[in-house]
């Protein structure tokens, strides 16, 4: 008997079949969202010909996020995530012996991660936390000082790119099979060094951790 006939209505028929709204294999999952990059900032002394003492300090950021998924079997996919790039303001962790502002410059950066996850749920429930661990590479460019800085004499910063572990924590929240809500959490190890130099000095930070928190809020359409 078609199944069809056994409900009164599309309603009833609704509300009496199970819903199986989660993710299976063969799905491609694409988010869009908003992603925040909080780093957990600490580095090594700043050089230049001597010790100066104090090191650097990195800021926070926000980018549109975008993410893809393909579920490789109704409980693990593998995610591809990127992002518009990131652009932190470098500081001074100690007052600025040139004088020239508490800011030293900008960095901008593209974080590609790759990511294999755990979905934990029931697969007939619409509330879907997962776990995965992956890669990152962190690819520095456009990296310079403030106007004020280059005026005082540095030039030439450079910041060496970043290949690091990463972990997250995260969830799907299935509206129906196609579309749903994501919410993630994910630390990222991204260590670097930096050079440069100050009116023909060479000048060195030999380890910067900036190992950032990245929260992201996304909404996810599946196909
Ligand atoms: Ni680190």
């Amino acid at each position: 008997m078609k199944k069809v006939l056994a409900c009164a209505s599309l309603a009833s028929c609704l509300a009496f079949s199970p819903l199986v709204v989660s993710h299976s294999k063969g799905d491609m999952l694409v988010r869009v969202g908003l992603s925040s990059a909080q780093p957990d900032d600490a580095s090594s002394n700043i050089v230049v010909g001597t010790d100066l003492g104090f090191g650097l300090g990195v800021d926070g950021n926000s980018q549109l996020g975008l993410n893809f998924a393909y579920f490789i079997s109704d409980r693990m996919n593998i995610e591809v995530l990127a992002s518009t790039p990131f652009k932190h303001d470098v500081n001074f962790a100690a007052p600025n012996p040139l004088g020239t502002g508490n800011q030293l410059g900008e960095v901008t950066h593209l974080p590609p991660t790759v990511t294999l996850n755990y979905y934990f749920s029931n697969t007939s429930s619409s509330f879907q936390p997962y776990a995965g661990i992956g890669i990152n590479y962190t690819l520095f460019f456009d990296e310079k000082f403030t106007e004020a800085n280059q005026a005082a004499g540095l030039a030439d910063l450079s910041l060496d790119n970043s290949l690091g572990l990463t972990a997250q924590l995260g969830f799907d929240y299935m509206l129906d099979k196609t579309w749903s809500v994501n919410g993630s959490v994910r630390w990222i190890d991204i260590d670097s060094e930096a050079s440069f130099n100050l009116s023909g000095t060479p000048g060195r930070v030999d380890s910067i951790n900036i190992d950032p928190l990245v929260y992201t809020i996304s909404v996810g359409y599946s196909f």
